[in-house]
């Protein structure tokens, strides 16, 4: 019987030693410690060992039980320290790894330049005013002094919705609500989408932007108008700009003109910008026509006014040197984050 206790005790320690993880130590434990386990089993059979071996036989066992359970122990010690470890291995965090960069949001180029404008307006006291894109037949011509048979009223440039609603072909309607709705002093801009029954290509587009400025106080002259918007041409295009007022034509101010900024690219020499010119047509303005004054309800015998507009995608292409207008409402993340 020594001897099974003996052989039973190298069996076991040899097969804990071998044990692959935690999980085998347990089924180790079980088959040597357990209830049905050998060293159990060998303690019940301690009847059929004769009275006076009985004390020494259960030493014997005694001592294998406990090299048993040391070793038990010891190979528990050793396989939840290298399972930690590989835990710990497996969840490490490299601090210096980069972090992952969040994307910001990117302004549309018509909106970088739309801010540019609105700030140096802002700066010289004007405020801003909105409109409707869907506006009347009335606010958008009539109001505005346009003649009856003036070509721009026709089918073919205008969106019409029923005959006296359309889709605004200019942002100036909103100088007639402005007037309606307010009484002088008025200093306002008004940036804004519009609509033309145009063919799309490089330059035109059916939908396009406006910017309309609107100044009306006592004594406002020609003079204002000029200084504003030569003003307003240097801060945008640069200190040495300078303006050039040509003589033309609106319905709804007199005298009317078509002002011309010397080109920022070539400083007027004459370039591809400016098609060797020297000079770039930015906007319409003029002085607002008694008509338009009297019909918004305010006296042209107090009151004087100007009003000036411009293409805000044309500007926009021009300070940026984008050469279609298409690119500018295609979405092309590729083409937008350029700017
Ligand atoms: N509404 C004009 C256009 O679409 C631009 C314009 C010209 C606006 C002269 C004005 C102005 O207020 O005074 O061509």
């Amino acid at each position: 019987m020594k001897d099974n206790v003996q052989s039973m005790l190298t069996q076991a320690l040899s097969e804990i030693n071998g044990a692959a993880d935690l999980a085998a130590i347990e089924a180790l434990r079980v088959k040597y410690l357990g209830k049905k386990g050998e060293v159990t089993t060998l303690l019940r059979s301690m009847g059929a060992v004769a009275p006076e071996d009985r004390p020494e036989m259960g030493r014997i066992i005694n001592e294998a039980r406990e090299a048993i359970e040391a070793a038990l122990e010891e190979a528990k010690a050793v396989k939840s320290a290298s399972a930690l470890g590989d835990k710990l291995i497996q969840e490490q965090i490299d601090v210096t790894l980069p972090g992952v960069a969040k994307k910001r949001g990117h302004l549309h180029p018509l909106t970088v330049v739309l801010n540019e404008i609105q700030d140096i307006f802002i700066g010289m006291g004007f405020s801003v005013a909105e409109g409707p894109e869907v506006d009347t037949v009335y606010n958008n011509f009539d109001a505005l002094n346009s003649p009856p048979d003036h070509p721009s009223r026709s089918l073919s440039d205008t969106f019409y919705i029923t005959e006296e609603i359309l889709l605004r072909t200019q942002t100036s309607p909103v100088q007639v609500r402005t007037m309606k709705a307010s009484s002088p002093p008025i200093k306002v801009i008004s940036p804004g989408r519009c609509f033309r029954f145009d063919e799309l290509d490089a330059t035109h587009s059916p939908m396009f932007h406006q910017i309309e400025g609107l100044v009306v106080d006592e004594n406002i002259t020609m003079a204002d108008l000029k200084g504003t918007l030569d003003v307003f041409a240097k801060r945008l295009f640069g200190e040495h700009t300078k303006t050039k007022f040509r003589p033309h034509y609106f319905p709804f101010t007199e005298p009317s003109a078509e002002v011309d900024v010397t080109c920022f690219k070539c400083g007027g020499k004459g370039c591809r910008v400016c098609k060797g010119s020297g000079w770039i047509e930015i906007l319409g303005c003029g002085m607002v026509h008694p008509n338009v004054l009297e019909e918004c309800g305010i006296d042209s015998e107090k009151y004087t006014g100007f009003a000036f507009g411009m293409g805000l995608d044309r500007v926009t292409m021009l300070r940026l040197e984008i050469d279609d207008i298409r690119l500018m409402f295609e979405n092309d993340m590729r083409f937008i984050e350029q700017f």
